[in-house]
């Protein structure tokens, strides 16, 4: 159970908020990249933090994100045109370059300096991993952009999809806290292997799961071990990484080496989220068939299987074939688990048990990091040095281990290595 006031500083994110300020000191995902494919190309709305932007990219290619409304009398530049290195507004012409400085006034008298005295709000943004990064905070705190392993990835190793979730953010990332989930809410009768990965057998031998979170500089690291018998254990480790991001072993025991995947549950406004996924091979293109989302979500980014549709769940299919009867992609499951709490679920209603440890100890971390921001403190996972951005340890591992090995002594082990993922199976 969680306090009214914690629920509510972990949950708003408007820039007044406690969350809100921690979110925009962070580089986040406002968009793929593919969503403005080429120069001058048409702008797209993206609402982020509860503020409506506007994405675009000019003749250079270069990305800006503005205010979707006009500095001049608040017409929304989504019908703008975009050309000649800036977004000129339909209604009197003004034009803003990437920066939000603006370039012309043409409806003012010659000589004016009226653009000198203007500037449309606008966010720095970086291209990696398919995803256009935005940085919303305050200008003298931004910090480096991550370098996580799949950061620099070829396009052909990455498969990147986001779908839009119809509610907070904090209970789609809850959701990868929580391993015990994955003997129930993914598992299959019929013993096929979910497309995208997973080990369903392995899930299933054990659905009490110990559970540890630890506190790292970067989030929390999670392990989940599952008893095979007496003489062995399941082991997989998992990330929080700060702020809104989950690092999870799919793939299973034999996909561990292949990469791992990034579920970001990025902030749209208070009551809704979008869902990156972001899936990588460290040594090989992916597969048409590894491209699992697809058909599972629209042009428009809305899942096909929604809350407005009781995500066309089949009671036969029910029976029969999964536990949940919506298909056997966990994308729809997790929608389901995470938007039926309702837009925000009001934490001070549930009951809470052992196999909720995890999500305990990242709803403390946030809060404290929250905290540490309002008292003028640096959050944790801030990168400002070359030295600072040697993430390697964050790391996913999903391995079977002897029961009578020590699994933190052996993730730390693991990690010394220089191909951890290389696991000893
Ligand atoms: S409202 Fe945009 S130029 Fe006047
Ligand atoms: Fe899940």
């Amino acid at each position: 159970m969680l306090p009214r006031e914690d629920n509510d500083m972990l949950t708003l994110v408007s820039p007044d908020k406690p969350m809100g300020k921690l979110m925009r000191r962070y580089w986040i995902p406002a968009l793929l990249a593919t969503e403005i494919p080429e120069p001058d190309c048409p702008p797209v709305r993206v609402r982020l933090l509860g503020e409506d932007l506007l994405a675009f990219r000019d003749t250079q290619g270069r990305v800006g994100l503005l205010d979707e409304h006009c500095a001049h009398r608040g017409t929304s530049l989504f019908f703008g045109r975009n050309e000649e290195c800036g977004l000129r507004c339909i209604y009197h012409g003004w034009k803003y370059d990437i920066d939000g400085q603006v370039l012309d006034t043409p409806a003012e008298p010659a000589g004016s300096t009226l653009k000198d005295k203007v500037r449309q709000i606008s966010y720095p943004c970086k291209e990696a991993a398919g995803i256009t990064w935005a940085y919303l905070g305050p200008k003298d705190k931004q910090p480096l952009l991550p370098n996580y392993e799949w950061m620099k990835m070829a396009p052909e190793n990455l498969y990147v999809t986001k779908s839009i979730q119809d509610c907070s953010w904090l209970q789609g990332l809850e959701g990868e806290c929580d391993s015990s989930h994955l003997s129930f809410l993914h598992k299959s009768f019929t013993g096929d292997r979910p497309r995208g990965g997973g080990d369903g057998d392995l899930y299933a031998a054990d659905s009490a799961p110990q559970l540890e979170g630890i506190e790292m500089d970067y989030g929390i690291r999670m392990l989940s071990c599952r008893k095979l018998g007496p003489e062995s254990i399941y082991l997989r480790v998992s990330n929080i990484v700060m702020p809104c991001h989950g690092f999870i072993p799919t793939g299973g025991i034999n996909g561990n080496p292949e990469g791992y995947t990034i579920h970001s549950h990025v902030p749209v406004d208070d009551t809704h989220s979008m869902r990156y996924n972001i899936h990588f091979r460290r040594n090989r293109p992916i597969e048409l068939d590894e491209r699992q989302h697809d058909e599972e979500i629209g042009p428009d980014f809305k899942k096909i299987r929604n809350l407005q549709n009781n995500y066309l769940q089949d009671r036969e299919q029910q029976k029969r074939a999964n536990f949940t009867g919506m298909g056997p992609i966990f994308l729809a499951h997790d929608a389901c688990a995470t938007e039926t709490m309702g837009p925000i679920y009001d934490r001070s209603q549930e009951h809470l048990g052992v196999s909720d440890m995890t999500v305990i100890a990242v709803r403390k971390f946030l809060l404290n990091a929250a905290r540490a921001v309002e008292s003028g403190k640096e959050p944790p996972h801030i990168i400002r040095s070359a030295k600072q951005n040697d993430v390697r340890h964050v790391a996913c591992i999903a391995t079977k281990i002897p029961a009578s090995r020590d699994p933190k002594a052996y993730v730390v082990e693991q990690l010394k290595k220089d191909k951890y993922w290389e696991a000893e199976n």
